[in-house]
């Protein structure tokens, strides 16, 4: 967990445990729609979490709803009282017994950890059900042609999810400053990388990118590891990141995009096209490389903005 941004692996690790928090609160409003309540995920850090108060609408003689874990994904364990803790949400049960499993309203199986000898064999109860989880995009996702019609749910980033668990969401700030002072900038452009593929669409965007401007790397591709406590300083102290996706699929749009947001740099983005990003963020709050027809004019555009403070 050293170099968080330069492991893809931990990477994983961290924004799974995040997203299952996030989506259990989810599933338990599944079965108690009534319980308005608000998830701000951040995947690297859950420091941004706020809950819609409103636990009073569930009544205590509720039955608890039992979620069962069936596999930790990318086996990360988790603390099974966040309901409470983090949501301040009553009346739901995380447990990984899988005793439970007559009990259990949800069963969640994680898409990476699925072995199709580990899969429950016990005849399933008449009101569960089975969720599929997936935070990966398609193509790194094999197809388990076995799990075919088995599950009862999805959830995934995707919006036609049964249950979306998205890798972050706008919502308006309340309390606190509602000022927002621009962090100080001392870089124009900057990009961590930890997995270099050459085949990627964002790599030959890159190459292309940075003969027209000077473009700051870091991450394991580029020997320049960024420890996770280093993370949120250096991306504030860039104008523009570079949040490219290593793969291009519907709705794919990750921490990369949320975290410079959060942390006051412009994303430049690169994933699915423009009209997709606008549905979950606003139009102005980034720049998409499909809005140039080339590198070399988004450089300069860039190069603009950056003599331009009005701009
Ligand atoms: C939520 O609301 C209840 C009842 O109004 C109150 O007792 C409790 O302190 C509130 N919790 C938080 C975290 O605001
Ligand atoms: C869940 O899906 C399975 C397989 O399609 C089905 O047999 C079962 O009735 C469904 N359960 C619920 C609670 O919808």
């Amino acid at each position: 967990m050293m170099e968080l941004r330069s492991s893809r692996v931990c990477q994983n690790l961290l924004i799974t445990v995040a997203l299952l928090i996030c989506f259990s609160a989810i599933f338990y409003t599944y079965y108690q729609p009534n319980v308005n309540w608000n998830c701000i995920n951040d995947p690297k850090i859950s420091d941004k979490t706020e809950i819609v108060n409103n636990t009073e609408t569930v009544t205590q003689t509720d039955p608890d709803t039992i979620l069962l874990i069936w596999m930790w994904p990318f086996g990360a364990k988790f603390d099974l009282g966040i309901c409470r803790s983090m949501y301040n949400i009553h009346g739901c049960r995380l447990t990984d017994n899988r005793d439970q499993f007559k009990s259990a309203h949800g069963v969640m199986f994680h898409h990476r950890d699925i072995r199709e000898d580990d899969m429950p064999t016990l005849p399933r109860p008449p009101f569960q059900k089975w969720i599929w989880m997936n935070i990966e995009p398609p193509i790194n996702s094999a197809p388990y042609s076995t799990l075919n019609n088995l599950f009862n749910l999805t959830a995934t980033y995707r919006q036609d999810s049964d249950i979306m668990v998205p890798y972050g969401r706008i919502s308006e700030k309340t309390g606190g400053s509602t000022t927002f002072k621009i962090p100080y900038k001392s870089k124009l452009v900057c990009w961590i990388v930890s997995r270099w593929n050459s085949n990627y669409k964002r790599s030959q965007y890159y190459e292309n990118l940075k003969q027209h401007i000077s473009i700051e790397t870091y991450g394991r591709s580029f020997n320049r590891p960024v420890r996770n406590e280093d993370y949120s300083d250096l991306i504030s102290s860039c104008k523009f990141y570079l949040s490219f996706e290593n793969s291009i699929s519907k709705d794919y749009i990750t921490e990369k995009l949320y975290n410079p947001l959060k942390l006051g740099t412009v994303p430049v983005v690169l994933g699915p096209p423009r009209k997709n990003y606008e549905e979950l963020i606003p139009g102005n709050a980034f720049i998409h490389v499909d809005d140039f027809s080339s590198p070399k004019e988004l450089a300069e555009h860039l190069k603009l903005l950056d003599q331009n403070e009005s701009l």
